[in-house]
């Protein structure tokens, strides 16, 4: 098979994660004999510095373009610590969801065993923890308008809104993956306090009759919040909208051991886009200390999701289990024994690979 990519590494850590992504990905190909081509493109700070732009038009044509994106992280100090810069790398990521209709952001929460004892839980918390959080992307407070400052500047307003039928695709999505799954959905909304969230619940009782035979559940997301932690086995497929999603995402990944772990997929309109949900952590950019895992992880996603190439993805998978048990991992997750450097581990990842 042909894949074409289109490769955007991004900002901090970005580049060094996906080099050892691409490893992995290029090793699975010469394995079952696919042809990669990739195309490298800007988003974020490089993006702006490069062309004032932080998702230019010459990066959505490519992306356009490609069968899928391969995408490592964006921001930057310079621009976090300075609130009156005009443009934002941010603002690069969330036109690139926009542009191309990435409506469903899905983060598949795994426990592995041998991360258990990293896990701030009690290992009998976590051990076999197994859920998908679909979070909703291109809506809510992200995008509503209007977004502002008053005049005098002393007053700031965001807007949060949501039309059916941006409610009714994710929803309807979120019970599909469920029926195929262990037939549970977990709706967390704040429909106690929201109207958006009102909407919500209204809309996902509907569809949930179209499901009888998955379970439906509705949380506040305060209730929800409290449920990751106290018993994360409770859940298999949760969906919200963006803001809730953001937030309870960053709170499941560390249950299972690492930020740096956790990959994700945002599929849509258009084509769809594989990234690791942490940041662009510029304290550690150019140290070779980041861990590459969820970026390879986001590899065997855009395998079996943009490419239907299921194998490669188990592959991947498995490669990087048997890194772990091996002890080849980065400092963040390392125990007693010696931490690894990125580039070892994408190193010992493409190599198990091409041993397979
Ligand atoms: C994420 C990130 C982004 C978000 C940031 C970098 C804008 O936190 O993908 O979860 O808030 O969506
Ligand atoms: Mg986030």
């Amino acid at each position: 098979m042909k894949l074409n990519i289109a490769l955007l590494p991004g900002d901090g850590i970005g580049p060094e994660i996906m080099e050892q992504g691409m490893k992995a990905v290029q090793a699975v190909c010469n394995k079952f004999g696919h042809e990669l081509s990739y195309k490298h493109a800007l988003v974020g700070a490089c993006a702006i510095d490069a062309t004032g732009n932080p998702y230019p038009d010459a990066t959505h044509d490519i992306c356009m373009q490609s069968d899928a994106v391969y995408f490592g992280a964006i921001g930057s100090p310079k621009y976090d610590n300075n609130p009156d810069a005009k443009v934002r790398p941010e603002q690069g990521l969330l036109a690139m969801r926009k542009k191309l209709g990435l409506f469903a952001n899905i983060r598949p929460v795994t426990a592995f065993p041998s991360l258990l004892h990293k896990s701030p839980l009690r290992a009998e918390l976590v051990d076999g923890a197994d859920f998908i959080c679909i979070r909703e992307l291109t809506g809510g407070l992200y995008f509503g308008r209007p977004q502002g400052r008053s005049e005098d500047g002393n007053t700031a307003y965001d807007t949060c809104v949501y039309s059916r039928e941006e409610i009714e695709r994710i929803v309807r999505l979120a019970y599909q993956y469920a029926e195929k799954r262990r037939k549970k959905v977990s709706v967390v909304d704040k429909a106690n306090i929201l109207a958006t969230s009102r909407l919500w619940r209204q809309v996902a009782q509907e569809i949930a009759k179209d499901f009888p035979d998955v379970e439906s559940e509705y949380l506040f997301v305060d209730n929800a919040a409290m449920r990751l932690v106290q018993w994360p086995k409770s859940f298999d497929i949760i969906v919200t909208e963006n803001m809730f999603g953001d937030i309870l995402t960053d709170e499941a990944s560390v249950i299972t051991g690492s930020l740096g772990m956790l990959p994700s997929a945002s599929i849509g309109l258009h084509t769809s886009l594989f990234e690791p949900i942490h940041g662009s952590y510029p304290q550690a950019a150019g140290k070779n200390i980041a861990n590459p895992l969820a970026a390879i992880l986001s590899g065997a996603l855009m395998f079996e999701y943009a490419f239907n190439l299921t194998d490669e993805g188990a592959l991947i998978r498995k490669a990087v289990a048997a890194s772990m048990d091996a002890g080849i991992v980065t400092e963040d997750i390392a125990s007693n024994s010696k931490a690894y450097h990125t580039t070892e581990v994408g190193d010992w990842i493409a190599e198990y690979i091409k041993k397979a």
